[in-house]
């Protein structure tokens, strides 16, 4: 399955992208059609999803990648379309932010960790048989250290990762190709605008269109992890080699998102009439 270039790789082949409506796999679905592969545009949002799909001249197939049933007819209907899925990226993801509420807790679940469950097991027969299939999936540096601010999203991508892990230990002898993108900030609607998000990304976000160049690219070499900003690896190592130590860098920034929280409050009520005379 390996060429000499990301983009070689790519030519005709049939591939599936979730969340393809927005962001990084908007920015996906855009390059992986200039490289010449034939592409499934899915979005829960349809409008967004159709407008992609008619950008790229690619298939619209608007719909839920999370839940069983829709998970089973996004399969079907990609094969249908393609006539055999080459390449899935698993890429829709939710952030539901500090919440913690059941309904965060069970949205996040489903969407970026189940939908990766269920659609490998609709895909996994098919490319065991033929002897290939990649299955490419969005977690997140969330998913190796953690997201302050963010427990479902934290929690559930690390549990994206496991389960990739999972599958290329288990599959990866039999011509299935797993690969886990772990990006820090992207600048898409999903990157958190609050104290939080501004104090994690100060040191600067990426373009989805940078992020999906990256992947494609690393569909060459087949490496488990792709890391768009490369500093992940060093956290990533720091944080299994000293636990204690990375958890109280997470600590002394988690205090300074409380004092900028905090100021932002004050700024925001002294505008708004706080300091009325
Ligand atoms: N933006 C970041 O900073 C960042 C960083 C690391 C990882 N990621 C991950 O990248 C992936 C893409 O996120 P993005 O930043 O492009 O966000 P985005 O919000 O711009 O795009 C996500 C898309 O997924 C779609 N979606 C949500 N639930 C869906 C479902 N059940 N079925 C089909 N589509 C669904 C949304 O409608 C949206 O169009 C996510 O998995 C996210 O967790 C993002």
């Amino acid at each position: 399955m390996t060429d000499k270039a990301g983009s070689a790789h790519l030519r005709d082949a049939g591939v599936v992208v979730t969340g393809a409506g927005n962001g990084i796999g908007r920015a996906l679905a855009h390059r992986l059609a200039q490289d010449g592969a034939r592409v499934v545009v899915n979005d829960l949002d349809a409008d967004a999803c159709i407008r992609v799909a008619d950008e790229i001249g690619g298939i619209a197939v608007p719909g839920d990648a999370a839940g069983d049933q829709g998970v089973t007819d996004l399969v079907a209907r990609s094969r249908a379309a393609l006539g055999g899925v080459d390449v899935w990226f698993a890429n829709a993801g939710v952030e539901t932010g500090a919440a913690g509420t059941e309904a965060a807790w069970q949205l996040s679940w489903d969407v970026n960790v189940m939908g990766h469950v269920r659609a490998a097991r609709e895909l996994l027969p098919e490319w065991l048989e033929r002897g290939t299939g990649r299955f490419v999936v969005t977690a997140s540096a969330a998913g190796l250290l953690t997201m302050l601010g963010s427990p479902a999203y934290s929690v559930t991508k690390h549990a994206a990762v496991a389960h990739a892990e999972w599958l290329s230990a288990t599959y990866g002898e039999k011509g299935v190709i797993v690969q886990c993108v772990c990006p820090q900030g992207v600048s898409t609607d999903l990157l958190p605008t609050d104290a939080a998000g501004r104090v994690i990304f100060e040191s600067g976000v990426l373009t989805a269109e940078e992020v999906a160049a990256d992947i494609v690219e690393a569909l060459a070499h087949d490496r488990f992890l792709i890391l768009p900003h490369p500093e992940v690896a060093d956290y990533y190592l720091r944080r299994a080699s000293d636990p204690d130590r990375w958890l109280r860098a997470m600590r002394r920034m988690q205090d300074r998102i409380e004092v900028a929280a905090r100021e932002e409050v004050r700024v925001r009520s002294s505008s708004s009439g706080g300091g009325r005379r």
